[in-house]
C-alpha cells in the first residue's frame, strides 16, 4: 500500500546488512557463486527462446514442439505444436528409476494421523481418479471446483484432472458459498469436489454444507464427489453426491495420460483485482509445468534426498505451483500438513521439523510475525538443525522478521529466499538462489534466469537507478498467464494497456545500486492481508448489499501479524451504530465473500471524504485508520470537516 513518491521506505533504504551464500551451502549447490548465476542469466538474456527452449527437454514430451515461442502480444503460446501431459511429468516420469518407491508426498493431518505416499503409489491413485472423472462424464476442457481440505486427495484430483485434459479450479476453504457459486458460474464448473469437513484448531470446517449451499446456485456443476475426512454428518442428494471411497473402490488403476496439446489450460485460479468481481487467471500446460519446476530446483536448491516443507494451501498459487507441480515434476519428497500452526499449541511446526528432518522450509511473513509473538520457547526447545534453506512468500519481509528467521529458525546458517511471484506470474520471478546470491532483509534481490523486469514512470519510461516506479516485465515467460477466463478485454486492460509492450505487474518496485529490487507495495487499490490479496471494492460492494449500508470504504492499516488489517469506514441508511451492527456487518461480509475477508475494524461515519469528482480518499481514510495524522493535500475534500468528523463520529 506505500506510495512510492511518499518516501516511506526509509526503513528498507536504509538496510545495509547483507549475507553472503554460507560457503557449506555453496559447496554443494546446483548454482554455486554469483558468476553461475549471472552465467545462466545472461544465457538466457542472449537468446531467450534457445534458453526455454534447450530445458523443456526435460518434460516428456509425446509430440516434440514445433516452435518455441509465438508472441503476439499479449498472448503467449509457449512450445507450439508440441504435445505433453502433466500429470505424466510429475509422475510416469520418476516410475523409471530409484524415484519409483521414494516418497512422493508424505502428509500429516491436524489430528495426528499420517500418510506417505510413493511416486508408484499416487501414480496409481490418480490414475484410479482420472477414471473416476471419465466414468462421471468429465473430458477435456471440462472445468473442475474444488473445496478441500490440504489432504492427500486434493494433490491427486488436480493430477487427475491434468491427465485427462480437464481444467481444475481450486478454491480456498476458507471461502464462503457465495464465493464459490459465483466461480463455478464464471467457470462454468461441470464437477465439485469436496470433503464432508476438514480440521481446523481441532474444529472441523463443514467443506459440504457451504457446497450444498453453493450447489443451489451453480446450475453448471452436476455432480459433486465427497471425501470423507472426518466422519462428520453430511447430507448426500440422490444422483448428484457421491462418496469419493465408492467410486475409487471400482475404479481401473489404468489410465494412460493423455498426449494433450502444449497449451491445454490446465487451470483456473480466481484471484481478487482492481474491481470487485475476482479474476479466472488461466494457466497452460507446458510451459507452467516448466516454469514451476525449473524455478523449484533453482530457487530451493532441491537435492534428492532432501525433504521440503511448503506450508502454503493448495488453494492459493503457492500450493499449485510449490506444493504440487514444481516439487513433484522434480522428483522431490514434499511434506504436507493439513492445519493449523497452533494445534495442538504454537510449536508444532517446530515438532514437526525435527521429527521428520524437514531440509527446506518455505512459508510466509505473517506465519512468521505470529511465530515471533508466540514466544523463541517454542522453537529452541526444538532441534532443526536438518534446516538447509529457508524460503519467503506472499509480501515483503520486515527485516526484523527475516533477522529472526534467519537466527531462531535459521540458526544463522540457511539462506533465506525471499521470493516475490504473483498468481499471474505462475511461479517465482526474482528470488536469491540459496548458494550463489547474497541477501539483503528485506529484498527479494534479482530476477531467475530468463526474467527481465524493469521499473518505469507512468509514462512508461525508465526511471533513475534507485527510484521507485510500477514494476514491468519485459519479455514473455513460460509461466505466464495465458489470460483472464472469458475476458479477454480485462486481461488486456490490467497488464497490458498502461505501459504498452510489457507485463504490468500491479506492484511498486525500486532498484537498488547493486541491481536488487525492494518490493513497495500495490499500486492498485488491493491489499494485502496474511499475504492473501483482497480487493477493497469487493469488500465494499459486499457491505452495500446489506440493506442497512449506504456506503462503504475499505483500506488497509498496518497489523503486526497480518501485514495489513482491513479497516472498513460506512455510512447508513438504517440502523443505529454500534457494537451489534458492527458485528452483523463483519459477518456479512465473510457470508459474502469468507472468512478471509472479515473485516477487523467497522467504523461508522456520517459521510465519507471525497474528491471533487466523487472519488473516495482513501489515502485520508488509511491515515485515519492507522491513526497518523494526515499528511497529504486535503484541498480536493469535498466536506473539510469531513475528518475531524470522522475521528468525532466513531469509536
Ligand atoms: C502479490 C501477489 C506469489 C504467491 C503468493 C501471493 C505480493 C508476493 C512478495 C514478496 C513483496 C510480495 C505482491 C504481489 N508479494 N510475494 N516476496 N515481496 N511482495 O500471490 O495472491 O497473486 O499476490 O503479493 O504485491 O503482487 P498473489
Amino acid at each position: 500500500m506505500t506510495d512510492p513518491h511518499a518516501g516511506q521506505l526509509d526503513t528498507v533504504m536504509h538496510e545495509a546488512r547483507s549475507f553472503p551464500p554460507p560457503p557449506e551451502v555453496s559447496a554443494r549447490a546446483h548454482i554455486n557463486s554469483p558468476e553461475a548465476y549471472q552465467a545462466l542469466w545472461d544465457e538466457a538474456h542472449a537468446d531467450p527462446e534457445a534458453f526455454w527452449g534447450k530445458l523443456a527437454g526435460e518434460l516428456h514430451w509425446f509430440r516434440p514442439f514445433d516452435k518455441v515461442l509465438e508472441w503476439e502480444e499479449p498472448f503467449a503460446k509457449w512450445f507450439v505444436g508440441g504435445q505433453t501431459n502433466v500429470s505424466y511429468n510429475c509422475l510416469d516420469a520418476h516410475l523409471d528409476s530409484a524415484r519409483r518407491n521414494k516418497a512422493a508426498l508424505i502428509w500429516e493431518g491436524e489430528p495426528g494421523d499420517t500418510r506417505v505416499l510413493t511416486y508408484q503409489m499416487l501414480h496409481t491413485e490418480v490414475c484410479k481418479f482420472a477414471n473416476v472423472l471419465k466414468e462421471l462424464g468429465v473430458g477435456e476442457g471440462d472445468v473442475v471446483s474444488l473445496y478441500m481440505p490440504l489432504v492427500p486427495e486434493l494433490a491427486i484430483a488436480l493430477l487427475a484432472c491434468a491427465r485427462i485434459g480437464a481444467v481444475h479450479s481450486v478454491i480456498f476453504a476458507g471461502f464462503s458459498s457465495e464465493a464459490i457459486a459465483d466461480r463455478n458460474h464464471d467457470a462454468q464448473a461441470k464437477l465439485q469436489i469436496t470433503a464432508d469437513a476438514g480440521w481446523r484448531r481441532g474444529k472441523m470446517l463443514p467443506l459440504k454444507e457451504t457446497v450444498d449451499a453453493a450447489l443451489e446456485k451453480s446450475p453448471s456443476v452436476q455432480k459433486c464427489v465427497v471425501l470423507r475426512r472426518t466422519g462428520s454428518e453430511v447430507s448426500m442428494r440422490e444422483g448428484r453426491d457421491f462418496w469419493w471411497h465408492e467410486l475409487m473402490a471400482q475404479a481401473s488403476p489404468q489410465c494412460e495420460a493423455a498426449p494433450l496439446d502444449s497449451e491445454t489450460p490446465l487451470f483456473i485460479l480466481y484471484t481478487s483485482g482492481s474491481t470487485g468481481k475476482p479474476k479466472g487467471i488461466k494457466h497452460t500446460a507446458a510451459g507452467y509445468n516448466l516454469y514451476a519446476k525449473k524455478t523449484f530446483e533453482w530457487v530451493f536448491d532441491y537435492h534428492e534426498e532432501d525433504l521440503y516443507w511448503c506450508t502454503a494451501d493448495i488453494g492459493w498459487i503457492t500450493g499449485h505451483s510449490y506444493v504440487v507441480y514444481g516439487p513433484l515434476s522434480a522428483g522431490a519428497s514434499v511434506f504436507m500438513y493439513e492445519g493449523a500452526p497452533n494445534w495442538p499449541n504454537e510449536g508444532r511446526f517446530w515438532e514437526i521439523i525435527e521429527r521428520y528432518r524437514v531440509n527446506i522450509f518455505y512459508t510466509a511473513p505473517t506465519a512468521i510475525r505470529a511465530f515471533i509473538k508466540w514466544g523463541d520457547d517454542w522453537v529452541t526447545s526444538r532441534d532443526l538443525s536438518s534446516l538447509r534453506v529457508l524460503g519467503t512468500v506472499g509480501e515483503g519481509i520486515n527485516p526484523e522478521a527475516w533477522m529472526w528467521y534467519h537466527e531462531k529458525i535459521g540458526g544463522g546458517r540457511c539462506p533465506i529466499v525471499d521470493t516475490w511471484w504473483q498468481t499471474e506470474t505462475g511461479g517465482i520471478m526474482m528470488s536469491p538462489l540459496p548458494g550463489a546470491t547474497p541477501t539483503k532483509p528485506g529484498s527479494c534481490t534479482k530476477p531467475l534466469p530468463g526474467i527481465e523486469p524493469a521499473i518505469v514512470d507512468v509514462q512508461g519510461q525508465p526511471v533513475k537507478p534507485g527510484n521507485g516506479g510500477w514494476l514491468v516485465m519485459e519479455r514473455p515467460w513460460p509461466g505466464m498467464l495465458r489470460g483472464i477466463w472469458g475476458d479477454e478485454q480485462r486481461y488486456r486492460e490490467q497488464y497490458w494497456s498502461k505501459v504498452p509492450g510489457k507485463y504490468l505487474a500491479g506492484d511498486n518496485a525500486r532498484r537498488d545500486e547493486d541491481g536488487y529490487y525492494w518490493i513497495m507495495g500495490r499500486i492498485d487499490d488491493v491489499l494485502n492481508v496474511a499475504g492473501h490479496r483482497l480487493s477493497t471494492i469487493e469488500i465494499e460492494s459486499a457491505l452495500v448489499s446489506h440493506p442497512k449500508v449506504a456506503e462503504a470504504a475499505a483500506v488497509g492499516r498496518p497489523d503486526d501479524i497480518k501485514g495489513e488489517a482491513v479497516t472498513v469506514f460506512v455510512t447508513l441508511k438504517a440502523g443505529t451504530p454500534g457494537e451489534e451492527l458492527r458485528n452483523e456487518l463483519k459477518q456479512h461480509v465473510r457470508e459474502q465473500i469468507g472468512a478471509v475477508a472479515q473485516p477487523d475494524d467497522v467504523r461508522f461515519a456520517a459521510t465519507l471524504p471525497k474528491t471533487r469528482s466523487g472519488k473516495i480518499m482513501r489515502r485520508l481514510l488509511r491515515d485515519v485508520a492507522s491513526g497518523s495524522e494526515t499528511v497529504g493535500d486535503t484541498t480536493t475534500l469535498e466536506d473539510f470537516n469531513v475528518l475531524a468528523k470522522l475521528r468525532r463520529d466513531e469509536k
